[in-house]
């Protein structure tokens, strides 16, 4: 097992009617607060407005219409330049992982007097963001309970993942009936997102049984809870289970001990969103199987039988070549069960820069050290047979 030091300081109000918390958990910071949300879902279900209520006796400055794939410009210029204004105390996101990585990025470049680019580059190291409250309404990214922000800026075509230990929420509500009006596409991707998330912890070099058990029991839950919100959106018992593994997925928990896997399928897909801005759950369901197939070989053979075993109950006794490669099928037919569109093409893609892509992959993404290395020819082959 390998050496870790891990903290994940966030503190999770699960459940219905959780929202009630809020005044009291707002109160630690200050009056002046920056409202962030998307598109208009948190008006439609009524949140916008029991925020307001609950907060009437704060000073709310309002960051509207960040979008999906959160851009750095003008969202997170935006989000600056109104902390820096209004003097803004604490960040309140309220919406999906978009609103909530944009939220990160502008707690942190409130905080830096320069191009806060710099700090999505990683060129500058933040010393400070301000405290972030979240109120998450999608189950997919666990961005809920991570310091991740993903950010893309168009000119360049960069998606980046930033990380960074001040950007984890102070404190995340989460209320599974706010999940419920989530369409059954985005639900679909939140299951697919989540899923490889897990997966890109499974899948790695050194592994234990106590993480390899709670990945496996990760993937059964999603797939049957995911399944089960599809049929009846507002199944709260399914949503509530979903809610909550995809708040275990992607802050490490799932893999404290196991060496790097690397996260492949999330750094091929992060120039998929970032070229073609599409549906990052869906960028992965298509990616996660081609890659499976092309990183299939004697080595990784065993994980992928365990895999198949345990996650799919196919037959033990069968030979290890045909589970690995049932296992790989099972899992295209599952996303494809749900009704994501598994091929590029579906999706806006097509071939004609797919060359582009890979080498804008294989020069940002450090895949070269992945559990499975992938040169910039592994890339563009997973990239061609995704189309
Ligand atoms: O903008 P609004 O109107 O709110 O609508 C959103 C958006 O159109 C809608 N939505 C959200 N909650 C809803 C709802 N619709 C109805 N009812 C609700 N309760 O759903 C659409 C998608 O929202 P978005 O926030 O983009 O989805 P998600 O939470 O999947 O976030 C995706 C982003 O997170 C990044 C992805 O790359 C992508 O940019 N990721 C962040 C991670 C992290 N911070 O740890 C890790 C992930 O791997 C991922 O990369
Ligand atoms: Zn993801």
């Amino acid at each position: 097992m390998q050496n870790f030091d891990y903290q994940t300081p966030t503190r999770l109000i699960f459940g219905k009617g959780a929202i009630a918390k809020l005044p009291q958990v707002m109160s630690t910071f200050g009056k002046r607060i920056l409202l962030t949300y998307g598109g208009g879902s948190i008006k439609k279900i009524g949140l916008y407005q029991q925020v307001q209520d609950l907060l009437k006796d704060f000073e709310i400055i309002e960051l509207s219409g960040i979008q999906p794939n959160p851009k750095y410009n003008p969202s997170v210029l935006d989000g600056v330049r109104l902390c820096k204004e209004h003097k803004i105390d604490v960040i309140l996101s309220v919406g999906g992982g978009s609103v909530l990585d944009c939220s990160k990025a502008i707690a942190a470049g409130a905080c830096y007097n320069g191009d806060p680019w710099d700090l999505i580059s990683y060129k500058v190291k933040a010393q400070a963001a301000l405290p972030i409250v979240d109120i998450i309404t999608l189950a997919a990214t666990g961005s809920e309970y991570d310091c991740g922000g993903v950010i893309s800026r168009t000119e360049t075509n960069d998606k980046i993942g930033y990380m960074d230990r001040h950007l984890f929420p102070h404190t995340s509500f989460l209320d599974p009936t706010y999940t419920f009006s989530v369409s059954k596409k985005q639900t679909a991707a939140g299951i697919a997102d989540a899923m490889n998330h897990t997966i890109e912890q499974y899948f790695a070099e050194d592994t234990t049984l106590l993480n390899d058990g709670f990945c496996e029991s990760m993937l059964r839950s999603l797939m049957v809870n995911g399944r089960k919100c599809l049929d009846n959106p507002e199944d709260y018992t399914a949503r509530a289970e979903m809610m909550l593994a995809c708040t275990y997925g992607c802050n490490g928990i799932l893999s404290l001990g196991n060496s790097e896997s690397g996260w492949p399928c999330h750094g091929i897909e992060h120039a998929l969103s970032a070229y073609y801005d599409i549906t990052h759950g869906e960028g992965l369901a298509i990616i996660t199987p081609r890659w499976m197939t092309h990183i299939l070989d004697e080595h990784t053979l065993p994980r992928f039988v365990k895999y198949g075993i345990n996650v799919f109950g196919i037959d033990a006794s069968l030979d290890e070549w045909t589970i690995a490669r049932k296992a790989i099928d099972e899992t295209y037919k599952f996303f494809e069960s749900i009704g994501i569109p598994m091929h590029l093409r579906e999706v806006g893609i097509d071939d004609s820069r797919l060359d582009e892509m890979a080498h804008h992959i294989a020069v940002n993404e450090g895949l070269e050290n992945a559990y499975a290395p992938l040169s910039e020819k592994d890339i563009k082959d997973i990239l061609v047979n995704s189309l």
